[in-house]
């Protein structure tokens, strides 16, 4: 599906909604997530037991979360809260891992007790979950995070499996890792990699899923074998919307990694259970922020719409530089002037867009869109500014809010 035209189409729909709920709001649509979803499992079909553990740190809107549930998607938890979220909604604790580098005692107790796969990211973390396991007499379902190095060709901030990484145990230690796990009562079911996100390649995950496919094969020679391998997410999405975007699709994905699991399975007999964990490809462009253009300001120098959301709405742009296509809801016709779409915070930084043709007016709507991954989950109250609005246009056009706008009273509690 085209988004653009889709959020032409939805354009009164849009509008409307505003009438009600100021800017900035999170919009999203069940139709596109469904879609996404859909794509997945159909890419990845063939393969009998294909799992998708949807990364909650994306988006965890718990509605969002539940119409995944509904959809058979599992979760990739990262904290004690987004596992809170996960036991909330009723997934079941086979279908839910947790994964951290720096896991809360908190939050070891809170998956040990629900009987969640915990993913272990270091040495002295099998000690500190054995030593918590015992107190309260839970026997843990483990898998371990391992950093393949493999340097996946994206944003220096969002790549996660290369040498220096914070993350996970390095493969040449993987061995290790696992036989000190088999001395203690622990239950081993798998192996985890993620590597990072917004991939573009194939190659990547191609090396990734041969160097696990290496390590499952000597665990198996030393007598461990495994019953999942999770290759985490990482698929990347279009943000260009213009043509020039030479990403992968799923079906291209799919045929990079099934291959290297199908053989894996046929060299020692197995039946693995192939686990992804995607975030963004599965909320990215579900979602789009909406704001509103409150006054055009045209310097000696360089040009300025003042927008009313900032990077405590969005902070990808400011964080990452990354490019988010925005849309003028009122006049889509390209101006011809060259405009800095500014946020409204006291920050330099603050900036949505950069160098955009747009032609617009006070009072206008602007939809920054491919929010819905790391959008509200990353917002902030920087400068007391209250958290947006989340409302979601369901499959059968029904606008439902989510959350409402956040209250002044809330800055003052
Ligand atoms: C462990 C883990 N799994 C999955 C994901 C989801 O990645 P993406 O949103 O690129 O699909 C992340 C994101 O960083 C992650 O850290």
């Amino acid at each position: 599906m085209n988004i653009i035209t889709y959020i032409i189409r939805h354009k009164e729909i849009l509008l409307e909604i505003l009438e009600k709920f100021r800017t900035p709001a999170y919009i999203y649509f069940e139709e596109i997530l469904q879609e996404n979803v859909q794509k997945y499992f159909d890419a990845f079909k063939r393969y009998g037991k294909f799992k998708m553990m949807y990364a909650y740190k994306a988006n965890t809107n718990i509605e969002i979360c539940k119409i995944l549930k509904n959809l058979n998607v599992g979760a990739d938890v990262v904290s004690a809260g987004e596992l809170h979220i996960a036991k909330h909604i009723n997934l079941n604790s086979r279908d839910v891992i947790f994964t951290s580098n720096g896991k809360t005692d908190e939050g070891i107790d809170s998956a040990l007790n629900f009987g969640c796969t915990i993913n272990i990211d270091g040495f002295e973390e099998i000690e500190i979950i054995d030593e918590i396991s015992k107190q309260i007499n839970k026997r843990p379902k483990v898998s371990f995070r391992i950093n393949p190095e493999v340097n996946p060709h994206t944003h220096d901030k969002i790549a996660t499996g290369v040498k220096e990484s914070k993350f996970g145990i390095n493969f040449k230690e993987a061995l290790n890792a696992y036989k000190l796990a088999g001395q203690k009562n622990f239950e081993i079911l798998g192996i985890h990699c993620h590597i990072g996100s917004q991939i573009t390649e194939i190659e990547p995950f191609v090396e990734e899923a041969k160097k696990i496919s290496k390590i499952v094969t000597d665990l198996h020679k030393a007598g461990i074998n495994l019953k999942f391998v999770d290759l985490g997410g990482g698929l990347g999405i279009d943000y260009l919307h213009n043509g020039s975007y030479n990403g992968l699709s799923h079906n291209d994905l799919a045929n990079g990694i099934l291959p290297i699991v199908e053989n894996l399975n046929k060299n020692l007999r197995y039946d693995v259970e192939l686990i992804l964990e995607p975030g963004r490809s599965i909320v990215g462009n579900t979602g789009i922020l909406l704001t509103k253009v409150l006054s055009i300001k045209r310097t000696p120098y360089k040009k300025f719409i003042n927008a009313d959301a900032g990077f405590n709405d969005l902070i990808r742009p400011a964080m990452y530089d990354a490019y988010h296509k925005i849309l003028n809801l009122n006049d889509q016709s390209e101006g011809d002037e060259i405009f800095d779409v500014a946020g409204n915070l006291c920050e330099s930084c603050d900036i949505l867009g950069r160098g955009r043709k747009i032609k617009a007016n006070r009072n206008d709507i602007l939809a920054v869109l491919d929010a819905g991954a790391y959008g509200f989950s990353m917002c902030s109250n920087y400068n007391s500014m209250p958290k947006p609005a989340e409302i979601l246009i369901t499959k059968d056009k029904k606008v439902k809010v989510l959350r409402e706008r956040e209250k002044f009273s809330a800055l003052i509690k």
